[in-house]
């Protein structure tokens, strides 16, 4: 079990820079299975443990990949599998993915069903039922779904939910499908446009601009493409917010503002000052939250893009605990994502929930404590709670995080931040 301890207090201060998204790359790596006999090169791929698993899990179905850096080759063979590996599946929900590009490619699909995790039961209905809409015949036995379809067809299809995961998958299934297929009330999250962006680069005729409707026309062939991931708008967020937590200056570079408005208009109604600086020579856009005595109190609720994104619901949640008053956070994307907030009151948080609302009473200060990470974001919110708590805050389950922030001991240490990683830690 890894960890890391953190010795608080410290203003942090100083400049990092984003990592490729970790939600843009999985689904536009997982489009690669669209293509036959070519080529995706990929830039600003993140080296994080969810892009590994999907890296193994393409090369289990038989795709060569390649990394130089941040840069990753995949090449798509004539004949791949359609059969995706329990093992890899399980161990990451957005394996589901390569659901809607096999059925597309193959024609079948076989894979187990995603497991629920720590903030709810994530099914995949919605995934589901737009591809039986299309023509698939979906059978579940098993824990496994076994997707078939010999032909897809376009069709108008209205999502009950703006899911980002099932957008993703009806875009890429309709690669090829017969005819025009609308998707309504899609997901808008910047992730989405950047699959779509590589779609088009590979050949695929789709309009989407985050207008919450996406239209795909059917491809005959496609091509080689190149592509290029997003920057990280939650890693982003999660840097400023341990800037604002513990009274510094932090920059982060690499950042698209227009994709981080929500928390930059939480951030000010909070009374928190940034400003945004754009290279002259790059045109690369950064952001700089300056230091503040103390947040007030916020009402936040989450919502999908552009609404408050429930990513950084445990970070403001966190963020808040030393505001001057009571904040209120209202998660309405999954059904329990406070299970952090246990673990922020072993550090001196005054934290309630009732039902889908944490009632946080802002405190003076936080003191350090042995902590564990349930989930990526909730061990995201601890770290940051570490950063801004007097003495040592030792978070364990670290092996979470890793999932998501890469490097992030040695970005937080560029910030002047006093933290050891450890690395199969033993429970003390
Ligand atoms: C993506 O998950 C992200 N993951 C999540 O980030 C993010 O929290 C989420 O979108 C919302 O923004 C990746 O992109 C890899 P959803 P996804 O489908 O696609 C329900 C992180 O920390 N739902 O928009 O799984 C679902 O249960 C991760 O980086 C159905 O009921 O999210 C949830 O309550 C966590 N049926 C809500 O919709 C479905 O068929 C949002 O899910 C699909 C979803």
């Amino acid at each position: 079990m890894d960890c890391m301890r953190i010795k608080g207090g410290k203003p942090l201060k100083g400049k990092v820079r984003t990592q490729g998204a970790k939600n843009a790359a999985l689904p536009v790596m997982a489009s690669c299975l669209l293509l036959r006999e070519q080529r995706m090169v990929l830039d600003n791929v993140p080296s994080l443990q969810d892009v590994e698993t999907m890296i193994a899990l393409l090369e289990a179905l038989g795709v060569s990949t390649r990394r130089e850096g941040s840069r990753v080759f995949f090449d798509v063979p004539k004949e791949i599998s359609w059969e995706a590996p329990e093992s890899l599946v399980r161990m990451m929900r957005a394996s589901s993915l390569v659901l809607g590009p096999l059925l597309a490619r193959c024609g079948r699909a076989v894979l187990p069903l995603p497991g629920g995790c720590s903030i709810g039961s994530r099914p995949i209905d919605l995934h589901l039922k737009g591809l039986i809409q299309m023509g698939a015949k979906v059978e579940i036995r098993n824990g496994f779904v076994y997707a078939q379809a010999e032909q897809l067809w376009g069709r108008r299809i209205y999502l009950d939910f703006p899911s980002v995961g099932a957008t993703e998958n009806l875009m890429m299934a309709a690669a090829f499908a017969k005819g025009e297929t609308i998707v309504e009330n899609t997901a808008r999250e910047p992730e989405i446009e950047n699959l779509a962006e590589t779609l088009r680069a590979m050949g695929v005729q789709i309009d989407a601009e985050g207008t919450g409707c996406i239209r795909v026309r059917s491809s005959a062939e496609l091509q080689n493409c190149a592509g290029r991931v997003i920057p990280d708008r939650i890693e982003a967020c999660t840097y400023l917010l341990a800037g604002v937590m513990t009274g510094g200056q932090v920059t982060v570079e690499d950042v698209a503002p227009q994709h981080i408005d929500a928390l930059l208009a939480k951030l000010e109604e909070a009374g928190a000052s940034f400003s945004v600086e754009k290279d002259a020579a790059t045109g690369e856009k950064s952001v700089t939250v300056y230091p503040v005595k103390r947040l007030k109190p916020l009402s936040v609720k989450t919502m999908p893009f552009p609404g408050f994104p429930t990513d950084l619901q445990p970070q403001m949640a966190a963020a808040l605990t030393l505001s001057g008053g009571v904040s209120l956070v209202e998660e309405s994307v999954f059904q329990a994502r406070f299970l952090y907030a246990a673990e922020l009151n072993r550090m001196g948080a005054d934290i309630e929930i009732k039902g889908d609302t944490a009632v946080i009473k802002g405190v003076e200060k936080l003191g350090g404590a042995s902590v564990k990470a349930t989930d990526l974001r909730a061990g995201a919110a601890l770290i940051l709670a570490g950063l801004a708590a007097e003495n040592e805050t030792r978070v364990e389950n670290m092996e979470h995080v890793l999932r998501g922030y890469e490097s992030i001991d040695a970005k937080l240490r560029t910030l002047g931040a006093d933290v050891i990683f450890e690395a199969g830690a033993g429970e003390r």
